[in-house]
């Protein structure tokens, strides 16, 4: 009998990537997915650690799940993703009503596990990449898909877990990336994302030449029938002159990039690790607006961040002021355990979401600025699905703003000239052009 898969991803897009690839492996066992946990045979949490309240998540969800499983015993319950790979066991210790624990790197041997005796943990690095030995991409899907082509981290800024729980920087081999991307689009893609935990350090071998992500875009813009390229998340010291060519030369190349600084006072990027000062990132956003003038950027900040002081706080205001930012995500700073940040001394709450506020309100505005300057002028969107309204399309701009179209005719996977016609800060209204 036909059984079903429950999935809940939490955090970031990679994670939505590793998400789809574990409904696969989980296919030819004859898992089918589900939106209802109620309904599932097998619910996997496919889990964040980058902030506290991602880790948190799982626990209460988990306390939620328990009168499901209690009711039913034989539903099986896998944690899986990042925290999976940093509490291992410690999770089943805690929370016995969980069947399975599988690590980020272990995914290929989830049909092995689910098969296997209760209480099974897999977090090993393999050597192998796991997404060769994950079956091929199936299933329908929209016209834009995510594509993971590195993963891990050797950055270590001192806040960040992601070292840890994805391990060291890996590249998917060029061949792989092209073969998986023509098959997408075979399928009816016509965007791709290209996801890495530091995409921007991609590398790779195409032609016996060592090759860069800027190089990797151009050969995936040779693809018939692909008409938007993305990438995200990249870091600044990885931002190359090829990669900022191609944001000049590769008309494929959306004008959208995102690229955390995470603070704007050089002792805070220094007690970070980031290995940048302001004036660095001030520098790079200039070269990569010479080569790109409507790029849109985007960013990731930390605020109250161990020692940070008021100036220092000033001093992210103030680059966010410079740069005009498109679109940010800002966090409280949380301590994660193992990291070397976790052993400093944390601020006063009340001070770091005083301050959270006053960042937020400025981005903001920033991002209302920049949905209203798209009043009048013309942009392209692709169409994900039929909107609320009769005769709508939504879709994204070349910016990646959300846009509601007024069109009747309109298909899902149809790319369209139009012109906005008004703005919100989440999202814009438009018409086709005629
Ligand atoms: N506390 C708060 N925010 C964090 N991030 C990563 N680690 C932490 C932490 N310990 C944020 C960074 C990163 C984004 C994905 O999450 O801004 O760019
Ligand atoms: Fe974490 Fe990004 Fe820094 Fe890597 S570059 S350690 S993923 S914040």
């Amino acid at each position: 009998m036909a059984k079903k898969l429950f999935i809940k991803t939490y955090g970031c897009q990679m994670n939505v990537y590793d998400s789809e690839r574990m409904a696969e492996a989980m296919a030819p066992e004859g898992y089918t997915l589900t939106d209802r946990a109620e309904d599932a045979d097998m619910v996997l949490l496919n889990t964040c650690h980058i902030r506290e309240k991602a880790g948190e998540k799982l626990y209460s969800d988990l306390g939620r799940l328990r009168p499901l499983k209690n009711a039913k015993p034989d539903m099986k319950i896998g944690v899986a993703g990042c925290v999976a790979q940093a509490e291992g066991d410690e999770i089943i210790r805690r929370m016995p009503m969980v069947d399975l624990v599988v690590g980020s790197q272990a995914y290929h041997r989830l049909p092995e596990l689910v098969r296997g005796p209760r209480h099974a943990v897999d977090t090993d690095f393999p050597v192998e990449d796991k997404f060769d030995l994950l079956p091929k991409r199936t299933g329908k899907r929209g016209p834009a898909a995510f594509l993971t082509v590195q993963e891990g981290c050797d950055k270590f800024c001192a806040f960040c877990v992601v070292p840890y729980t994805r391990g060291a920087e890996v590249s998917r081999p060029v061949d792989r990336v092209l073969a998986e991307a023509r098959d997408l689009v075979d399928k009816g893609v016509r965007e791709l994302s290209l996801l890495g935990q530091n995409v921007n350090a991609y590398h790779g071998q195409l032609e016996g030449r060592d090759i860069g992500l800027g190089a990797l875009i151009e050969a995936l813009a040779q693809i018939d029938g692909l008409s938007r390229i993305r990438y995200m998340t990249s870091h600044p010291n990885d931002m190359t002159d090829d990669l900022i060519a191609a944001h000049r030369d590769q008309p494929k190349l959306m004008p959208y990039l995102h690229l955390p600084v995470q603070a704007g006072s050089d002792r805070i990027l220094k007690a970070m690790n980031r290995k940048h000062t302001a004036d660095d990132y001030l520098r790079l956003i200039d070269r990569i607006r010479q080569a790109r003038p409507d790029i849109l950027l985007t960013s990731d900040f930390i605020v109250g961040f161990p020692g940070e002081t008021d100036a220092d706080f000033r001093a992210t205001l103030d680059l966010v002021e410079k740069v005009g930012f498109g679109m940010a995500y800002s966090f409280k700073y949380s301590a994660r355990p193992g990291t070397p940040a976790a052993e400093k001394e944390t601020l006063p709450d009340a001070v770091t979401d005083a301050r959270l506020s006053e960042l937020q309100a400025l981005i903001t505005r920033q991002q209302r600025a920049a949905q209203d300057a798209m009043v009048g002028r013309e942009t392209t969107v692709l169409y994900e699905k039929a909107g609320r309204l009769p005769g709508q399309m939504v879709g994204k701009s070349e910016h990646l703003m959300a846009v509601h179209v007024t069109d009747p005719k309109g298909q899902v996977g149809d790319l369209v000239r139009v012109r906005v016609t008004a703005a919100s800060t989440n999202s814009l209204a438009a018409e086709p052009v005629a």
